[in-house]
């Protein structure tokens, strides 16, 4: 009843271009359990959207917060610092990939530490171009819907977006694209649209969130990086969904063993209190003027505190082995699954970063009514289901790294049941 009275007065206030994925509002959340205002109870495949990777409500991460809070709570990074926010510089320079000696900075969401490793790369280069990959997703500010290679809902309506990006496809083995077909598109654009020369940046997400959770391959991450160096490009990984031990490792350009020349980390670096980095080879860093980067809120007390705890729990608690287990916990039982519903085209499990794409097997056409009917019954059945993909035929699974066992195998039961009710 509570989660219908809200629900009302919620679309009385809020606008509807702020979607709800589910009409449920939240009393309580605890490791990958979430309770409503009803005290119904639900197993979270969410995490909301990969940033509770440690957990809802990890006591280690309330505690050092609430400390924080009892000491200060803002003062504003750039006007007078604080040790917490030096000391996760430190670490995450340390713990990005690469032998190149690295800087960070911090800003607040996803999308500004994208717009803000654009504004490194022009700054550096002196180049304005911007290379970006369809079916990719960097957020919703002006620069960051235009990089996005999805139009509905992210871009739809809400152009004109800044010029001097360009889009070329993801490889895709799923849908046929493969990473010579990738290559020749990006060899495409500098022969039919922008010289090399004028490109400041290419960015890509190591594996695609919204687009569908696609991988790049390694051979392909290899010749964008040989690519970038031929012309003096930047290579940008947005890290932002994929960081922080969700793919069985630290960040999953690991898997594709490559030093991006930046990197955009948010979501998961704080357990849920709002910061986001960027990180990046240090000469390219440096290229801004002091001043030029940051804001108000940037590298917040309470999200600098909380970074440090998330990693030394991800260390502690071994977080990508368990990512990495729970990934081959998912793909066994959904592989099962898939040879009883012949609309599951395909499982795609990169540690705990997991996706089940409906397909339709005759046609291979999407099938995104039946995604949607998934999502629309795990609220009965007490599961929290997100979906994704371009066509919207994708669900992707993103439960908390810390999720027990037994709770894994009742939320797969759940699904299970829900697919074979829908789809089979
Ligand atoms: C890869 C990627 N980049 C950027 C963003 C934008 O982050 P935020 O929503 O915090 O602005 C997201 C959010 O989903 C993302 O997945």
């Amino acid at each position: 009843m509570k989660n219908q009275q809200l629900h009302e007065r919620r679309s009385k206030v809020i606008a509807q271009g702020m979607g709800a994925l589910y009409p449920l509002y939240v009393e309580k959340a605890e490791n990958a359990h979430v309770w409503d205002v009803d005290g119904n109870k639900y197993i979270d495949f969410a995490a909301g959207i990969a940033v509770t990777n440690t957990g809802h409500s990890h006591p280690r991460i309330t505690e050092a917060v609430k400390a924080q809070i009892e000491n200060f709570s803002h003062t504003c990074a750039m006007v007078t610092p604080y040790e917490s926010f030096v000391e996760l510089a430190e670490k995450l320079t340390e713990l990005a990939p690469g032998d190149t000696e690295k800087k960070a900075i911090f800003l607040t969401t996803g999308a500004e530490a994208v717009e803000n490793a654009v504004k490194v790369a022009r700054a550096h280069t002196g180049r304005s171009g911007v290379i970006a990959f369809k079916g990719g997703f960097h957020g919703r500010t002006n620069m960051t819907m235009g990089l996005t290679g999805k139009v509905a809902p992210y871009k739809a309506g809400f152009g004109p977006f800044p010029n001097e990006i360009f889009h070329a496809p993801y490889p895709n083995a799923f849908h046929g694209i493969s990473t010579q077909d990738s290559l020749q598109a990006l060899e495409d654009l500098f022969a039919c649209d922008i010289e090399p020369s004028r490109v400041a940046a290419i960015i890509f997400e190591p594996v695609q969130g919204e687009g569908g959770f696609y991988q790049a391959p390694k051979d392909f991450a290899e010749a964008v990086r040989a690519l970038c160096d031929k012309h003096g490009i930047l290579l940008i990984a947005d890290e932002i969904q994929t960081g922080f031990a969700r793919t069985g490792k630290m960040f999953a350009t690991e898997h594709i063993g490559i030093e991006p020349d930046m990197m955009t980390m948010a979501k998961g670096i704080a357990g849920g209190f709002p910061i986001s980095a960027v990180v990046g080879k240090a000469h390219v860093m440096d290229s801004a003027l002091p001043g030029g980067l940051g804001g108000t809120y940037a590298g917040s007390p309470l999200g600098c505190i909380a970074g440090l705890e998330v990693l030394k729990i991800i260390e502690e608690e071994q977080l990508c082995a368990k990512a990495q287990g729970i990934g081959e916990v998912v793909n066994a039982r959904m592989t099962a699954l898939q040879k009883q519903v012949p609309a599951i085209g395909e499982i795609r499990t990169i540690g705990a970063m997991m996706a089940i794409e409906f397909t339709d097997p005759q046609t291979q056409q999407p099938l995104q009514d039946v995604t949607k009917a998934v999502i629309a019954k795990a609220q009965e059945n007490g599961l929290i289901l997100l979906s994704c993909g371009v066509k919207a035929n994708v669900i992707r699974l993103l439960p908390p790294l810390t999720i027990e066992s037994e709770v894994l195998a009742e939320g797969l039961d759940k699904l299970e049941a829900i697919i074979l009710d829908v789809a089979k």
